[in-house]
Formats: structure tokens, sequence, C-alpha cells
């Protein structure tokens, strides 16, 4: 599960007034974007996410700044360090996440595949763990 999330690289236009970059649905991410929502003004030291989800796709991007995304797919970890705003992450369903080690004034944006909905949400750990164990 873990090798099915994976940085994307989106195009990148640079002129000298500055950068562009863009995302399409489908051709850039493998979902359509039904929401966005973006986290900012995350104080020192917070840590965000830990949680999965059941069926929602999504694609993380540190538009300002830095921060950490800790994997699990239950069986496998691995961090990755955003920093680029021309990159993003791909993160399956199934997939425990946490955000952390925010870098001051970073702005984190999220595409997602669905509309809000928390019974789409894993947010405890062992309750993930065995809902993966019954997958396999
Ligand atoms: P939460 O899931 O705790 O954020 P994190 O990504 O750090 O795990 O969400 C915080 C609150 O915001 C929670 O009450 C749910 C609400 N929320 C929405 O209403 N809509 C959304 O799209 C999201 C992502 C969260």
């Amino acid at each position: 599960m873990l090798d099915k999330c994976r940085i994307i690289d989106f195009p990148r236009i640079s002129d000298p007034r500055g950068k562009l970059s863009f995302l399409e649905s489908r051709n850039h991410i493998p979902f359509d974007i039904r929401r966005i929502y973006y986290l900012y003004d995350v104080p020192s030291g917070s840590r965000r996410g830990a949680h999965a989800h059941k069926n929602l796709h999504q694609l993380i991007i540190a538009m300002s700044g830095s921060f950490d995304v800790l994997l699990d797919d239950g069986f496998e970890k691995k961090s990755l360090h955003l920093t680029h705003p021309f990159q993003g992450l791909y993160v399956c369903p199934l997939i425990w996440r946490v955000l952390e080690n925010f870098s001051p004034g970073s702005v984190c944006l999220v595409l997602a595949s669905e509309l809000y909905d928390e019974r789409d949400y894993y947010r405890d750990y062992d309750e993930f763990l065995s809902a993966v164990a019954n997958k396999v």
C-alpha cells in the first residue's frame, strides 16, 4: 500500500514574473477533487492528522514552508519531508498519516476526493490496524 503513496511533480512554468504550477484532476493526480482544505498558523511542535481514511484519496502540498508526513499502512512506515510547492504527496485510502515539524508560517494544502465525512475516518490506531488486517 505504501508504494501507492508517491510524490507527484506538477508542471512548472517560470518566467521573469515568477513561477506558476498547476494540476488537473485525473491528468496530474489520480482522482477528481471534491474538497480543498488547508492548515496554517500551526504552532511549533504541533502534530496534525493521526488518522486514516476508509475511501478518501488525498494530495498534500507544502504551499509554503515545510513539514514532515509520516505514512503507515499497518505494515511499513515511511517519512517524507515536503517543502516544494511544485510537488504533492498522493495518499491513498487506508494509510495512517501524521503531519509534524511544521516550519514557522508554513501552509499545508490538501486536495481531497470526497466531501468531509467523519464516518470515513479511522481516528483510533488499533481500529485502523484491525481494519487493515481484515483486508489482507
Ligand atoms: P482534524 O481531522 O482534527 O484535522 P487534522 O487534519 O489535523 O486531523 O479536523 C479538525 C476539525 O475540522 C474537526 O472538527 C473536523 C473539521 N473538519 C471539517 O469540518 N471539514 C474538513 O474538511 C476537515 C478536514 C476537517
